[in-house]
């Protein structure tokens, strides 16, 4: 052949990376994995073993132990003696622990990046490029956060032994993300690797043990599903990191429901892929080539469904498949190769039933002319598949099929392409390309994911913090805001006496006394209507009050009637009968969930000054009526009058407090190596009921509530059923306060029922919750149905800090801007 014609056809040889190194590092092992606790090897109690495989030849590569809850159990009593030194090791030297495993990472990547290679099947060029590098780039950045900790979070301390189990997309770099920030906080570590890919975690345990970390402070035990349960359920672990399916992320939001063990989870996506008219077209079609081919396509935020604008869909279709046409599938031990194998055979199976599920349903599908090749290599290969005519509710366009299949679809205009985008139950990462930056940024704030690439796709860096929104979970790994995942609020109690030169009131320091709560309300708000007059005159300490009407629901802006038709009766301590509130029922609502949902977009979009000022607006509208606010705390806690007093003060305090954070509480830019500016932006959980707690009702109102709606949060409140009529009596301070309707809906009633509504209905994006421990547990189990976020406390506990609060009100979104020419 000629070199002429040699440089037509340009095949390329072969330029495999040498197998020996991690050949021999298991043949040191004798083929042979035991489990890793408390620095020491030990075998499975339950004498199970099982392979290890390379699914690029379906060859085993050793014997793994399956790790017994026996043994689970020994790996959590290492943690937990080992957690007692470590957290109280000072934050430098846990910092040169981190810093000495991200050095041995890189001196042995070689050796890493070969390992992760045969036994997950991904080619060496992404594990020696992206997967390894990223591995030592997550402990260098979290030494830092070690360093840094009693600094930057002197209010917080360490939570205790961390169980996490992680999937095999990623097997080392999981592992980075779960164990980096833990240890850097003062954790203490029992890790599951996946039984497809345990390798890897195995040769950073001997790594762990080299440089010297003390012993329990990570163990490392595999084993399948049942060994991830036992440690799921077992009673002393503080908190469980998982990533990996929904159907599991459920499965274990069920399981840690009620028992106060922290929970993160990062799960399942169908990321949208948005290209608009004015992209780079050929750009775009790198960037798609990363978002669903780079890991086969085994990535949880990877761009499955490819939106084009109608004007340019053809052509990216053809530019497309020219690409796909050269994509190189095979060994992935060879340094010129694309896309490697898939983990296993049952995904294999999976994908090829999901494509063919497609095609089934009438997708168009589309392979290279070479694919047919995939299926004659021995182990488990699949080619680049494209579908175009997918209807946006087929299958294929709405489950996870974590493999190499994209799914396109045409949208005309930008609201077209949000609304396709934000359609499905997911809510991981999106990429978005169009070189108007402006059209760009508007598209990424109305995306709901917790990543948001501009003009690139799947970047990620130790600085920026990763996560869901919705089904996708919730928690953030890296960044500063996934430092909260592993460390806990010292608490701090609310105190009632007013502070020191407050006095307690604002005009003259004149204490508050029953005799002028009626003239100064009356006098302060001239426009007071007769009937609220008569109430508030009604509220005598003294005999029977009387009952002239039942407090109805808030909805909307409205006050409603309680669909049921039926009334509680609320008593003072003393069992006298002070008012009635209407029983709310599932109807209510489910009202007022839609009247919530009605202004949730509009509230989120409205400025923070804004909110701001109709946050010291209440405050001011409250402090005019705060003698009958008293009176009614009096009323129905049996608090002394300085009590209550104090407690109407510290609640406009909080309204303040709350208002000044609005415009205060910011997102940050991370210090990303990419050239980009990533800009981590605290978005509202959108639609958040608060199920109050009983204790100092006012107080408790401002407290929770007035920071969420500070955030931009549309409310559905459950006020406390002992003690509601502080809420009710809110409902005019909310109308005259310029709160616009349905931000702010209360729905009076028995806790626990209304809550389980709450916790199951699938428009509500975040519940917290106050009550019994059956209450909490039930509330977290049912929240499992659409992976919303909770929040659980004692109904009669200490309110939280505010901090706290504005954290708990928000989700992180990080937008990847990309700079330069
Ligand atoms: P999986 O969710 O079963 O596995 C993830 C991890 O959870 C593994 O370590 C596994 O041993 C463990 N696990 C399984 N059952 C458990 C249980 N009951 N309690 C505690 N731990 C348990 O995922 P699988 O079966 O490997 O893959 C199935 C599908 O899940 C994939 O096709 C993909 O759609 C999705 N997936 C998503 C991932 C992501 O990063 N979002 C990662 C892996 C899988
Ligand atoms: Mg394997």
């Amino acid at each position: 052949m000629k070199v002429a014609e040699l440089t037509k056809t340009l095949a390329y040889g072969a330029a495999p990376e040498a197998a020996k190194p991690a050949l021999d590092w298991i043949a040191e092992h004798e083929g042979k994995f035991q489990l890793f606790i408390n620095n020491e090897w030990k075998n499975p109690s339950g004498k199970e073993w099982f392979d290890s495989i390379n699914p690029a030849t379906g060859k085993k590569l050793g014997s793994v132990a399956q790790a017994t809850p026996a043994d689970v159990n020994a790996a959590v009593k290492a943690a937990r003696k080992a957690f007692a030194g470590w957290s109280k090791t000072p934050g430098h030297i846990r910092a040169r622990y981190l810093y000495a495993i991200a050095r041995q990472i890189q001196k042995h990547s070689r050796l890493f990046a070969v390992l992760e290679t045969m036994d997950n099947g991904k080619p060496i060029r992404e594990t020696r490029d992206i997967d390894i590098p990223l591995v030592a780039r997550h402990f260098y950045h979290h030494a830092g956060w070690a360093q840094l900790m009693d600094r930057e979070l002197p209010d917080h301390q360490s939570l205790g032994v961390v169980g996490q189990i992680i999937p095999w997309n990623f097997p080392l770099l999981m592992l980075s993300w779960k164990i980096a920030p833990a240890i850097a906080m003062g954790n203490t570590v029992v890790l599951k690797p996946a039984e497809f890919t345990s390798l890897t975690a195995l040769l950073f345990a001997e790594i762990c043990a080299s440089v010297g970390l003390p012993p329990g402070v990570v163990n490392i035990i595999t084993g399948d599903g049942r060994t991830g349960a036992a440690l799921v359920e077992h009673s002393d672990v503080d908190k469980i990191a998982f990533t990996g399916s929904t159907d599991v992320g459920r499965i274990i939001r069920k399981a840690t429901a009620g028992t106060q063990k922290k929970l993160s989870l990062e799960l399942g996506g169908k990321s949208p892929f948005i290209v608009f008219d004015d992209a780079d077209l050929d750009s775009a079609v790198e960037g798609v080539v990363d978002a669903i081919w780079f890991n086969q396509g085994q990535v949880c935020c990877a761009g499955s469904r490819l939106l084009v604008q109608e004007g340019v869909a053809d052509k990216m279709i053809k530019k497309l498949r020219a690409r796909m046409e050269k994509l190189r599938v095979g060994d992935p031990l060879d340094k010129a190769v694309d896309i490697g194998a898939i983990v296993a055979p049952v995904q294999l199976k999976q994908i090829a039933a999901l494509v063919k599920q497609g095609a089934d349903e009438g997708a168009t599908m589309w392979q290279p002319s070479w694919a047919a090749e995939c299926s004659k290599r021995e182990g488990c290969f699949y080619p680049p598949t494209l579908f175009t005519n997918v209807a946006p509710a087929s299958t294929i366009a709405q489950v996870e099929i974590f493999g190499p299949v994209l799914a396109a679809m045409t949208f005309r205009t930008p609201e077209e392409a949000v609304k396709l985008a934000n359609n499905t139950r997911y809510g991981l990462a999106a990429s978005i390309w169009s070189e108007d930056i402006n059209l760009a940024l508007d598209l990424a704030t109305q995306v709901k994911a917790g990543t948001v690439w501009i003009n690139s796709t799947n970047q990620f860096d130790a600085a920026s913090g990763f996560g869901g929104y919705r089904e996708s979970g919730f928690g953030r790994e890296g960044g500063r805001e996934g430092l909260f995942e592993y460390v806990k609020r010292i608490p701090s109690t609310h105190k009632l006496e007013p502070s020191p030169g407050h006095g307690g009131r604002q005009d003259g320091g004149e204490k508050r006394t029953s005799a002028n709560a009626k003239t100064l309300g009356a006098a302060r708000l001239p426009a007071q209507k007769a009937s609220e007059k008569r109430t508030s005159a009604g509220l005598s300490l003294s005999g029977m009050p009387p009952i002239d009407r039942t407090a109805k629901m808030f909805i909307g802006g409205k006050q409603a009637r309680p669909d049921g038709g039926l009334s509680l009766t609320i008593t003072s301590p003393d069992k006298k009968i002070i008012g009635e509130v209407g029983a709310g029922n599932r109807k209510d609502i489910r009202n007022a969930v839609e009247a919530a949902r009605a202004a949730a977009n509009g509230w989120a979009k409205s400025t923070a000054h804004n909110r701001a000022q109709i946050l010291y607006y209440l405050a001011e509208n409250l402090a005019a009526r705060g003698d009958e606010f008293a009176q009614r705390i009096r009323q129905q806690t049996g608090a002394t009058l300085a009590n209550a007093n104090a407690e109407v003060e510290a609640a406009i305090e909080q309204l303040f407090t709350a208002a000044a954070w609005a415009d205060k509480y910011d997102g940050r830019i991370h210090g990303v190596p990419q050239r980009n500016v990533t800009l981590a932006m605290p978005e509202p959980m959108g639609v958040l009921a608060i199920v109050m707690p009983d204790e100092h009702p006012l107080l408790a109102l401002a407290a929770l509530a007035a920071p969420a709606l500070a955030m931009g949060n549309a409310l559905v409140i459950v006020p406390s059923p002992q003690h509601p009529l502080s809420a009710t009596d809110l409902y005019q301070v909310l109308e005259t306060s310029d709160v616009p309707h349905g931000t702010v809906n209360i729905v009076t009633g028995q806790r626990d029922e209304l809550a389980k509504t709450l916790s199951e209905h699938d428009d509500v994006d975040a519940i917290w919750y106050a009550g019994s421990t059956d209450g909490q547990a039930a509330v977290q189990k049912a929240s499992a149905a659409n992976m919303k976020r909770t929040w659980v406390m004692a109904a009669n506990g200490p309110l939280p800090d505010v901090d706290e609060v504005l954290r708990e009100a928000t989700q992180v979104k990080n937008i990847w801007v990309p700079y330069g020419a």
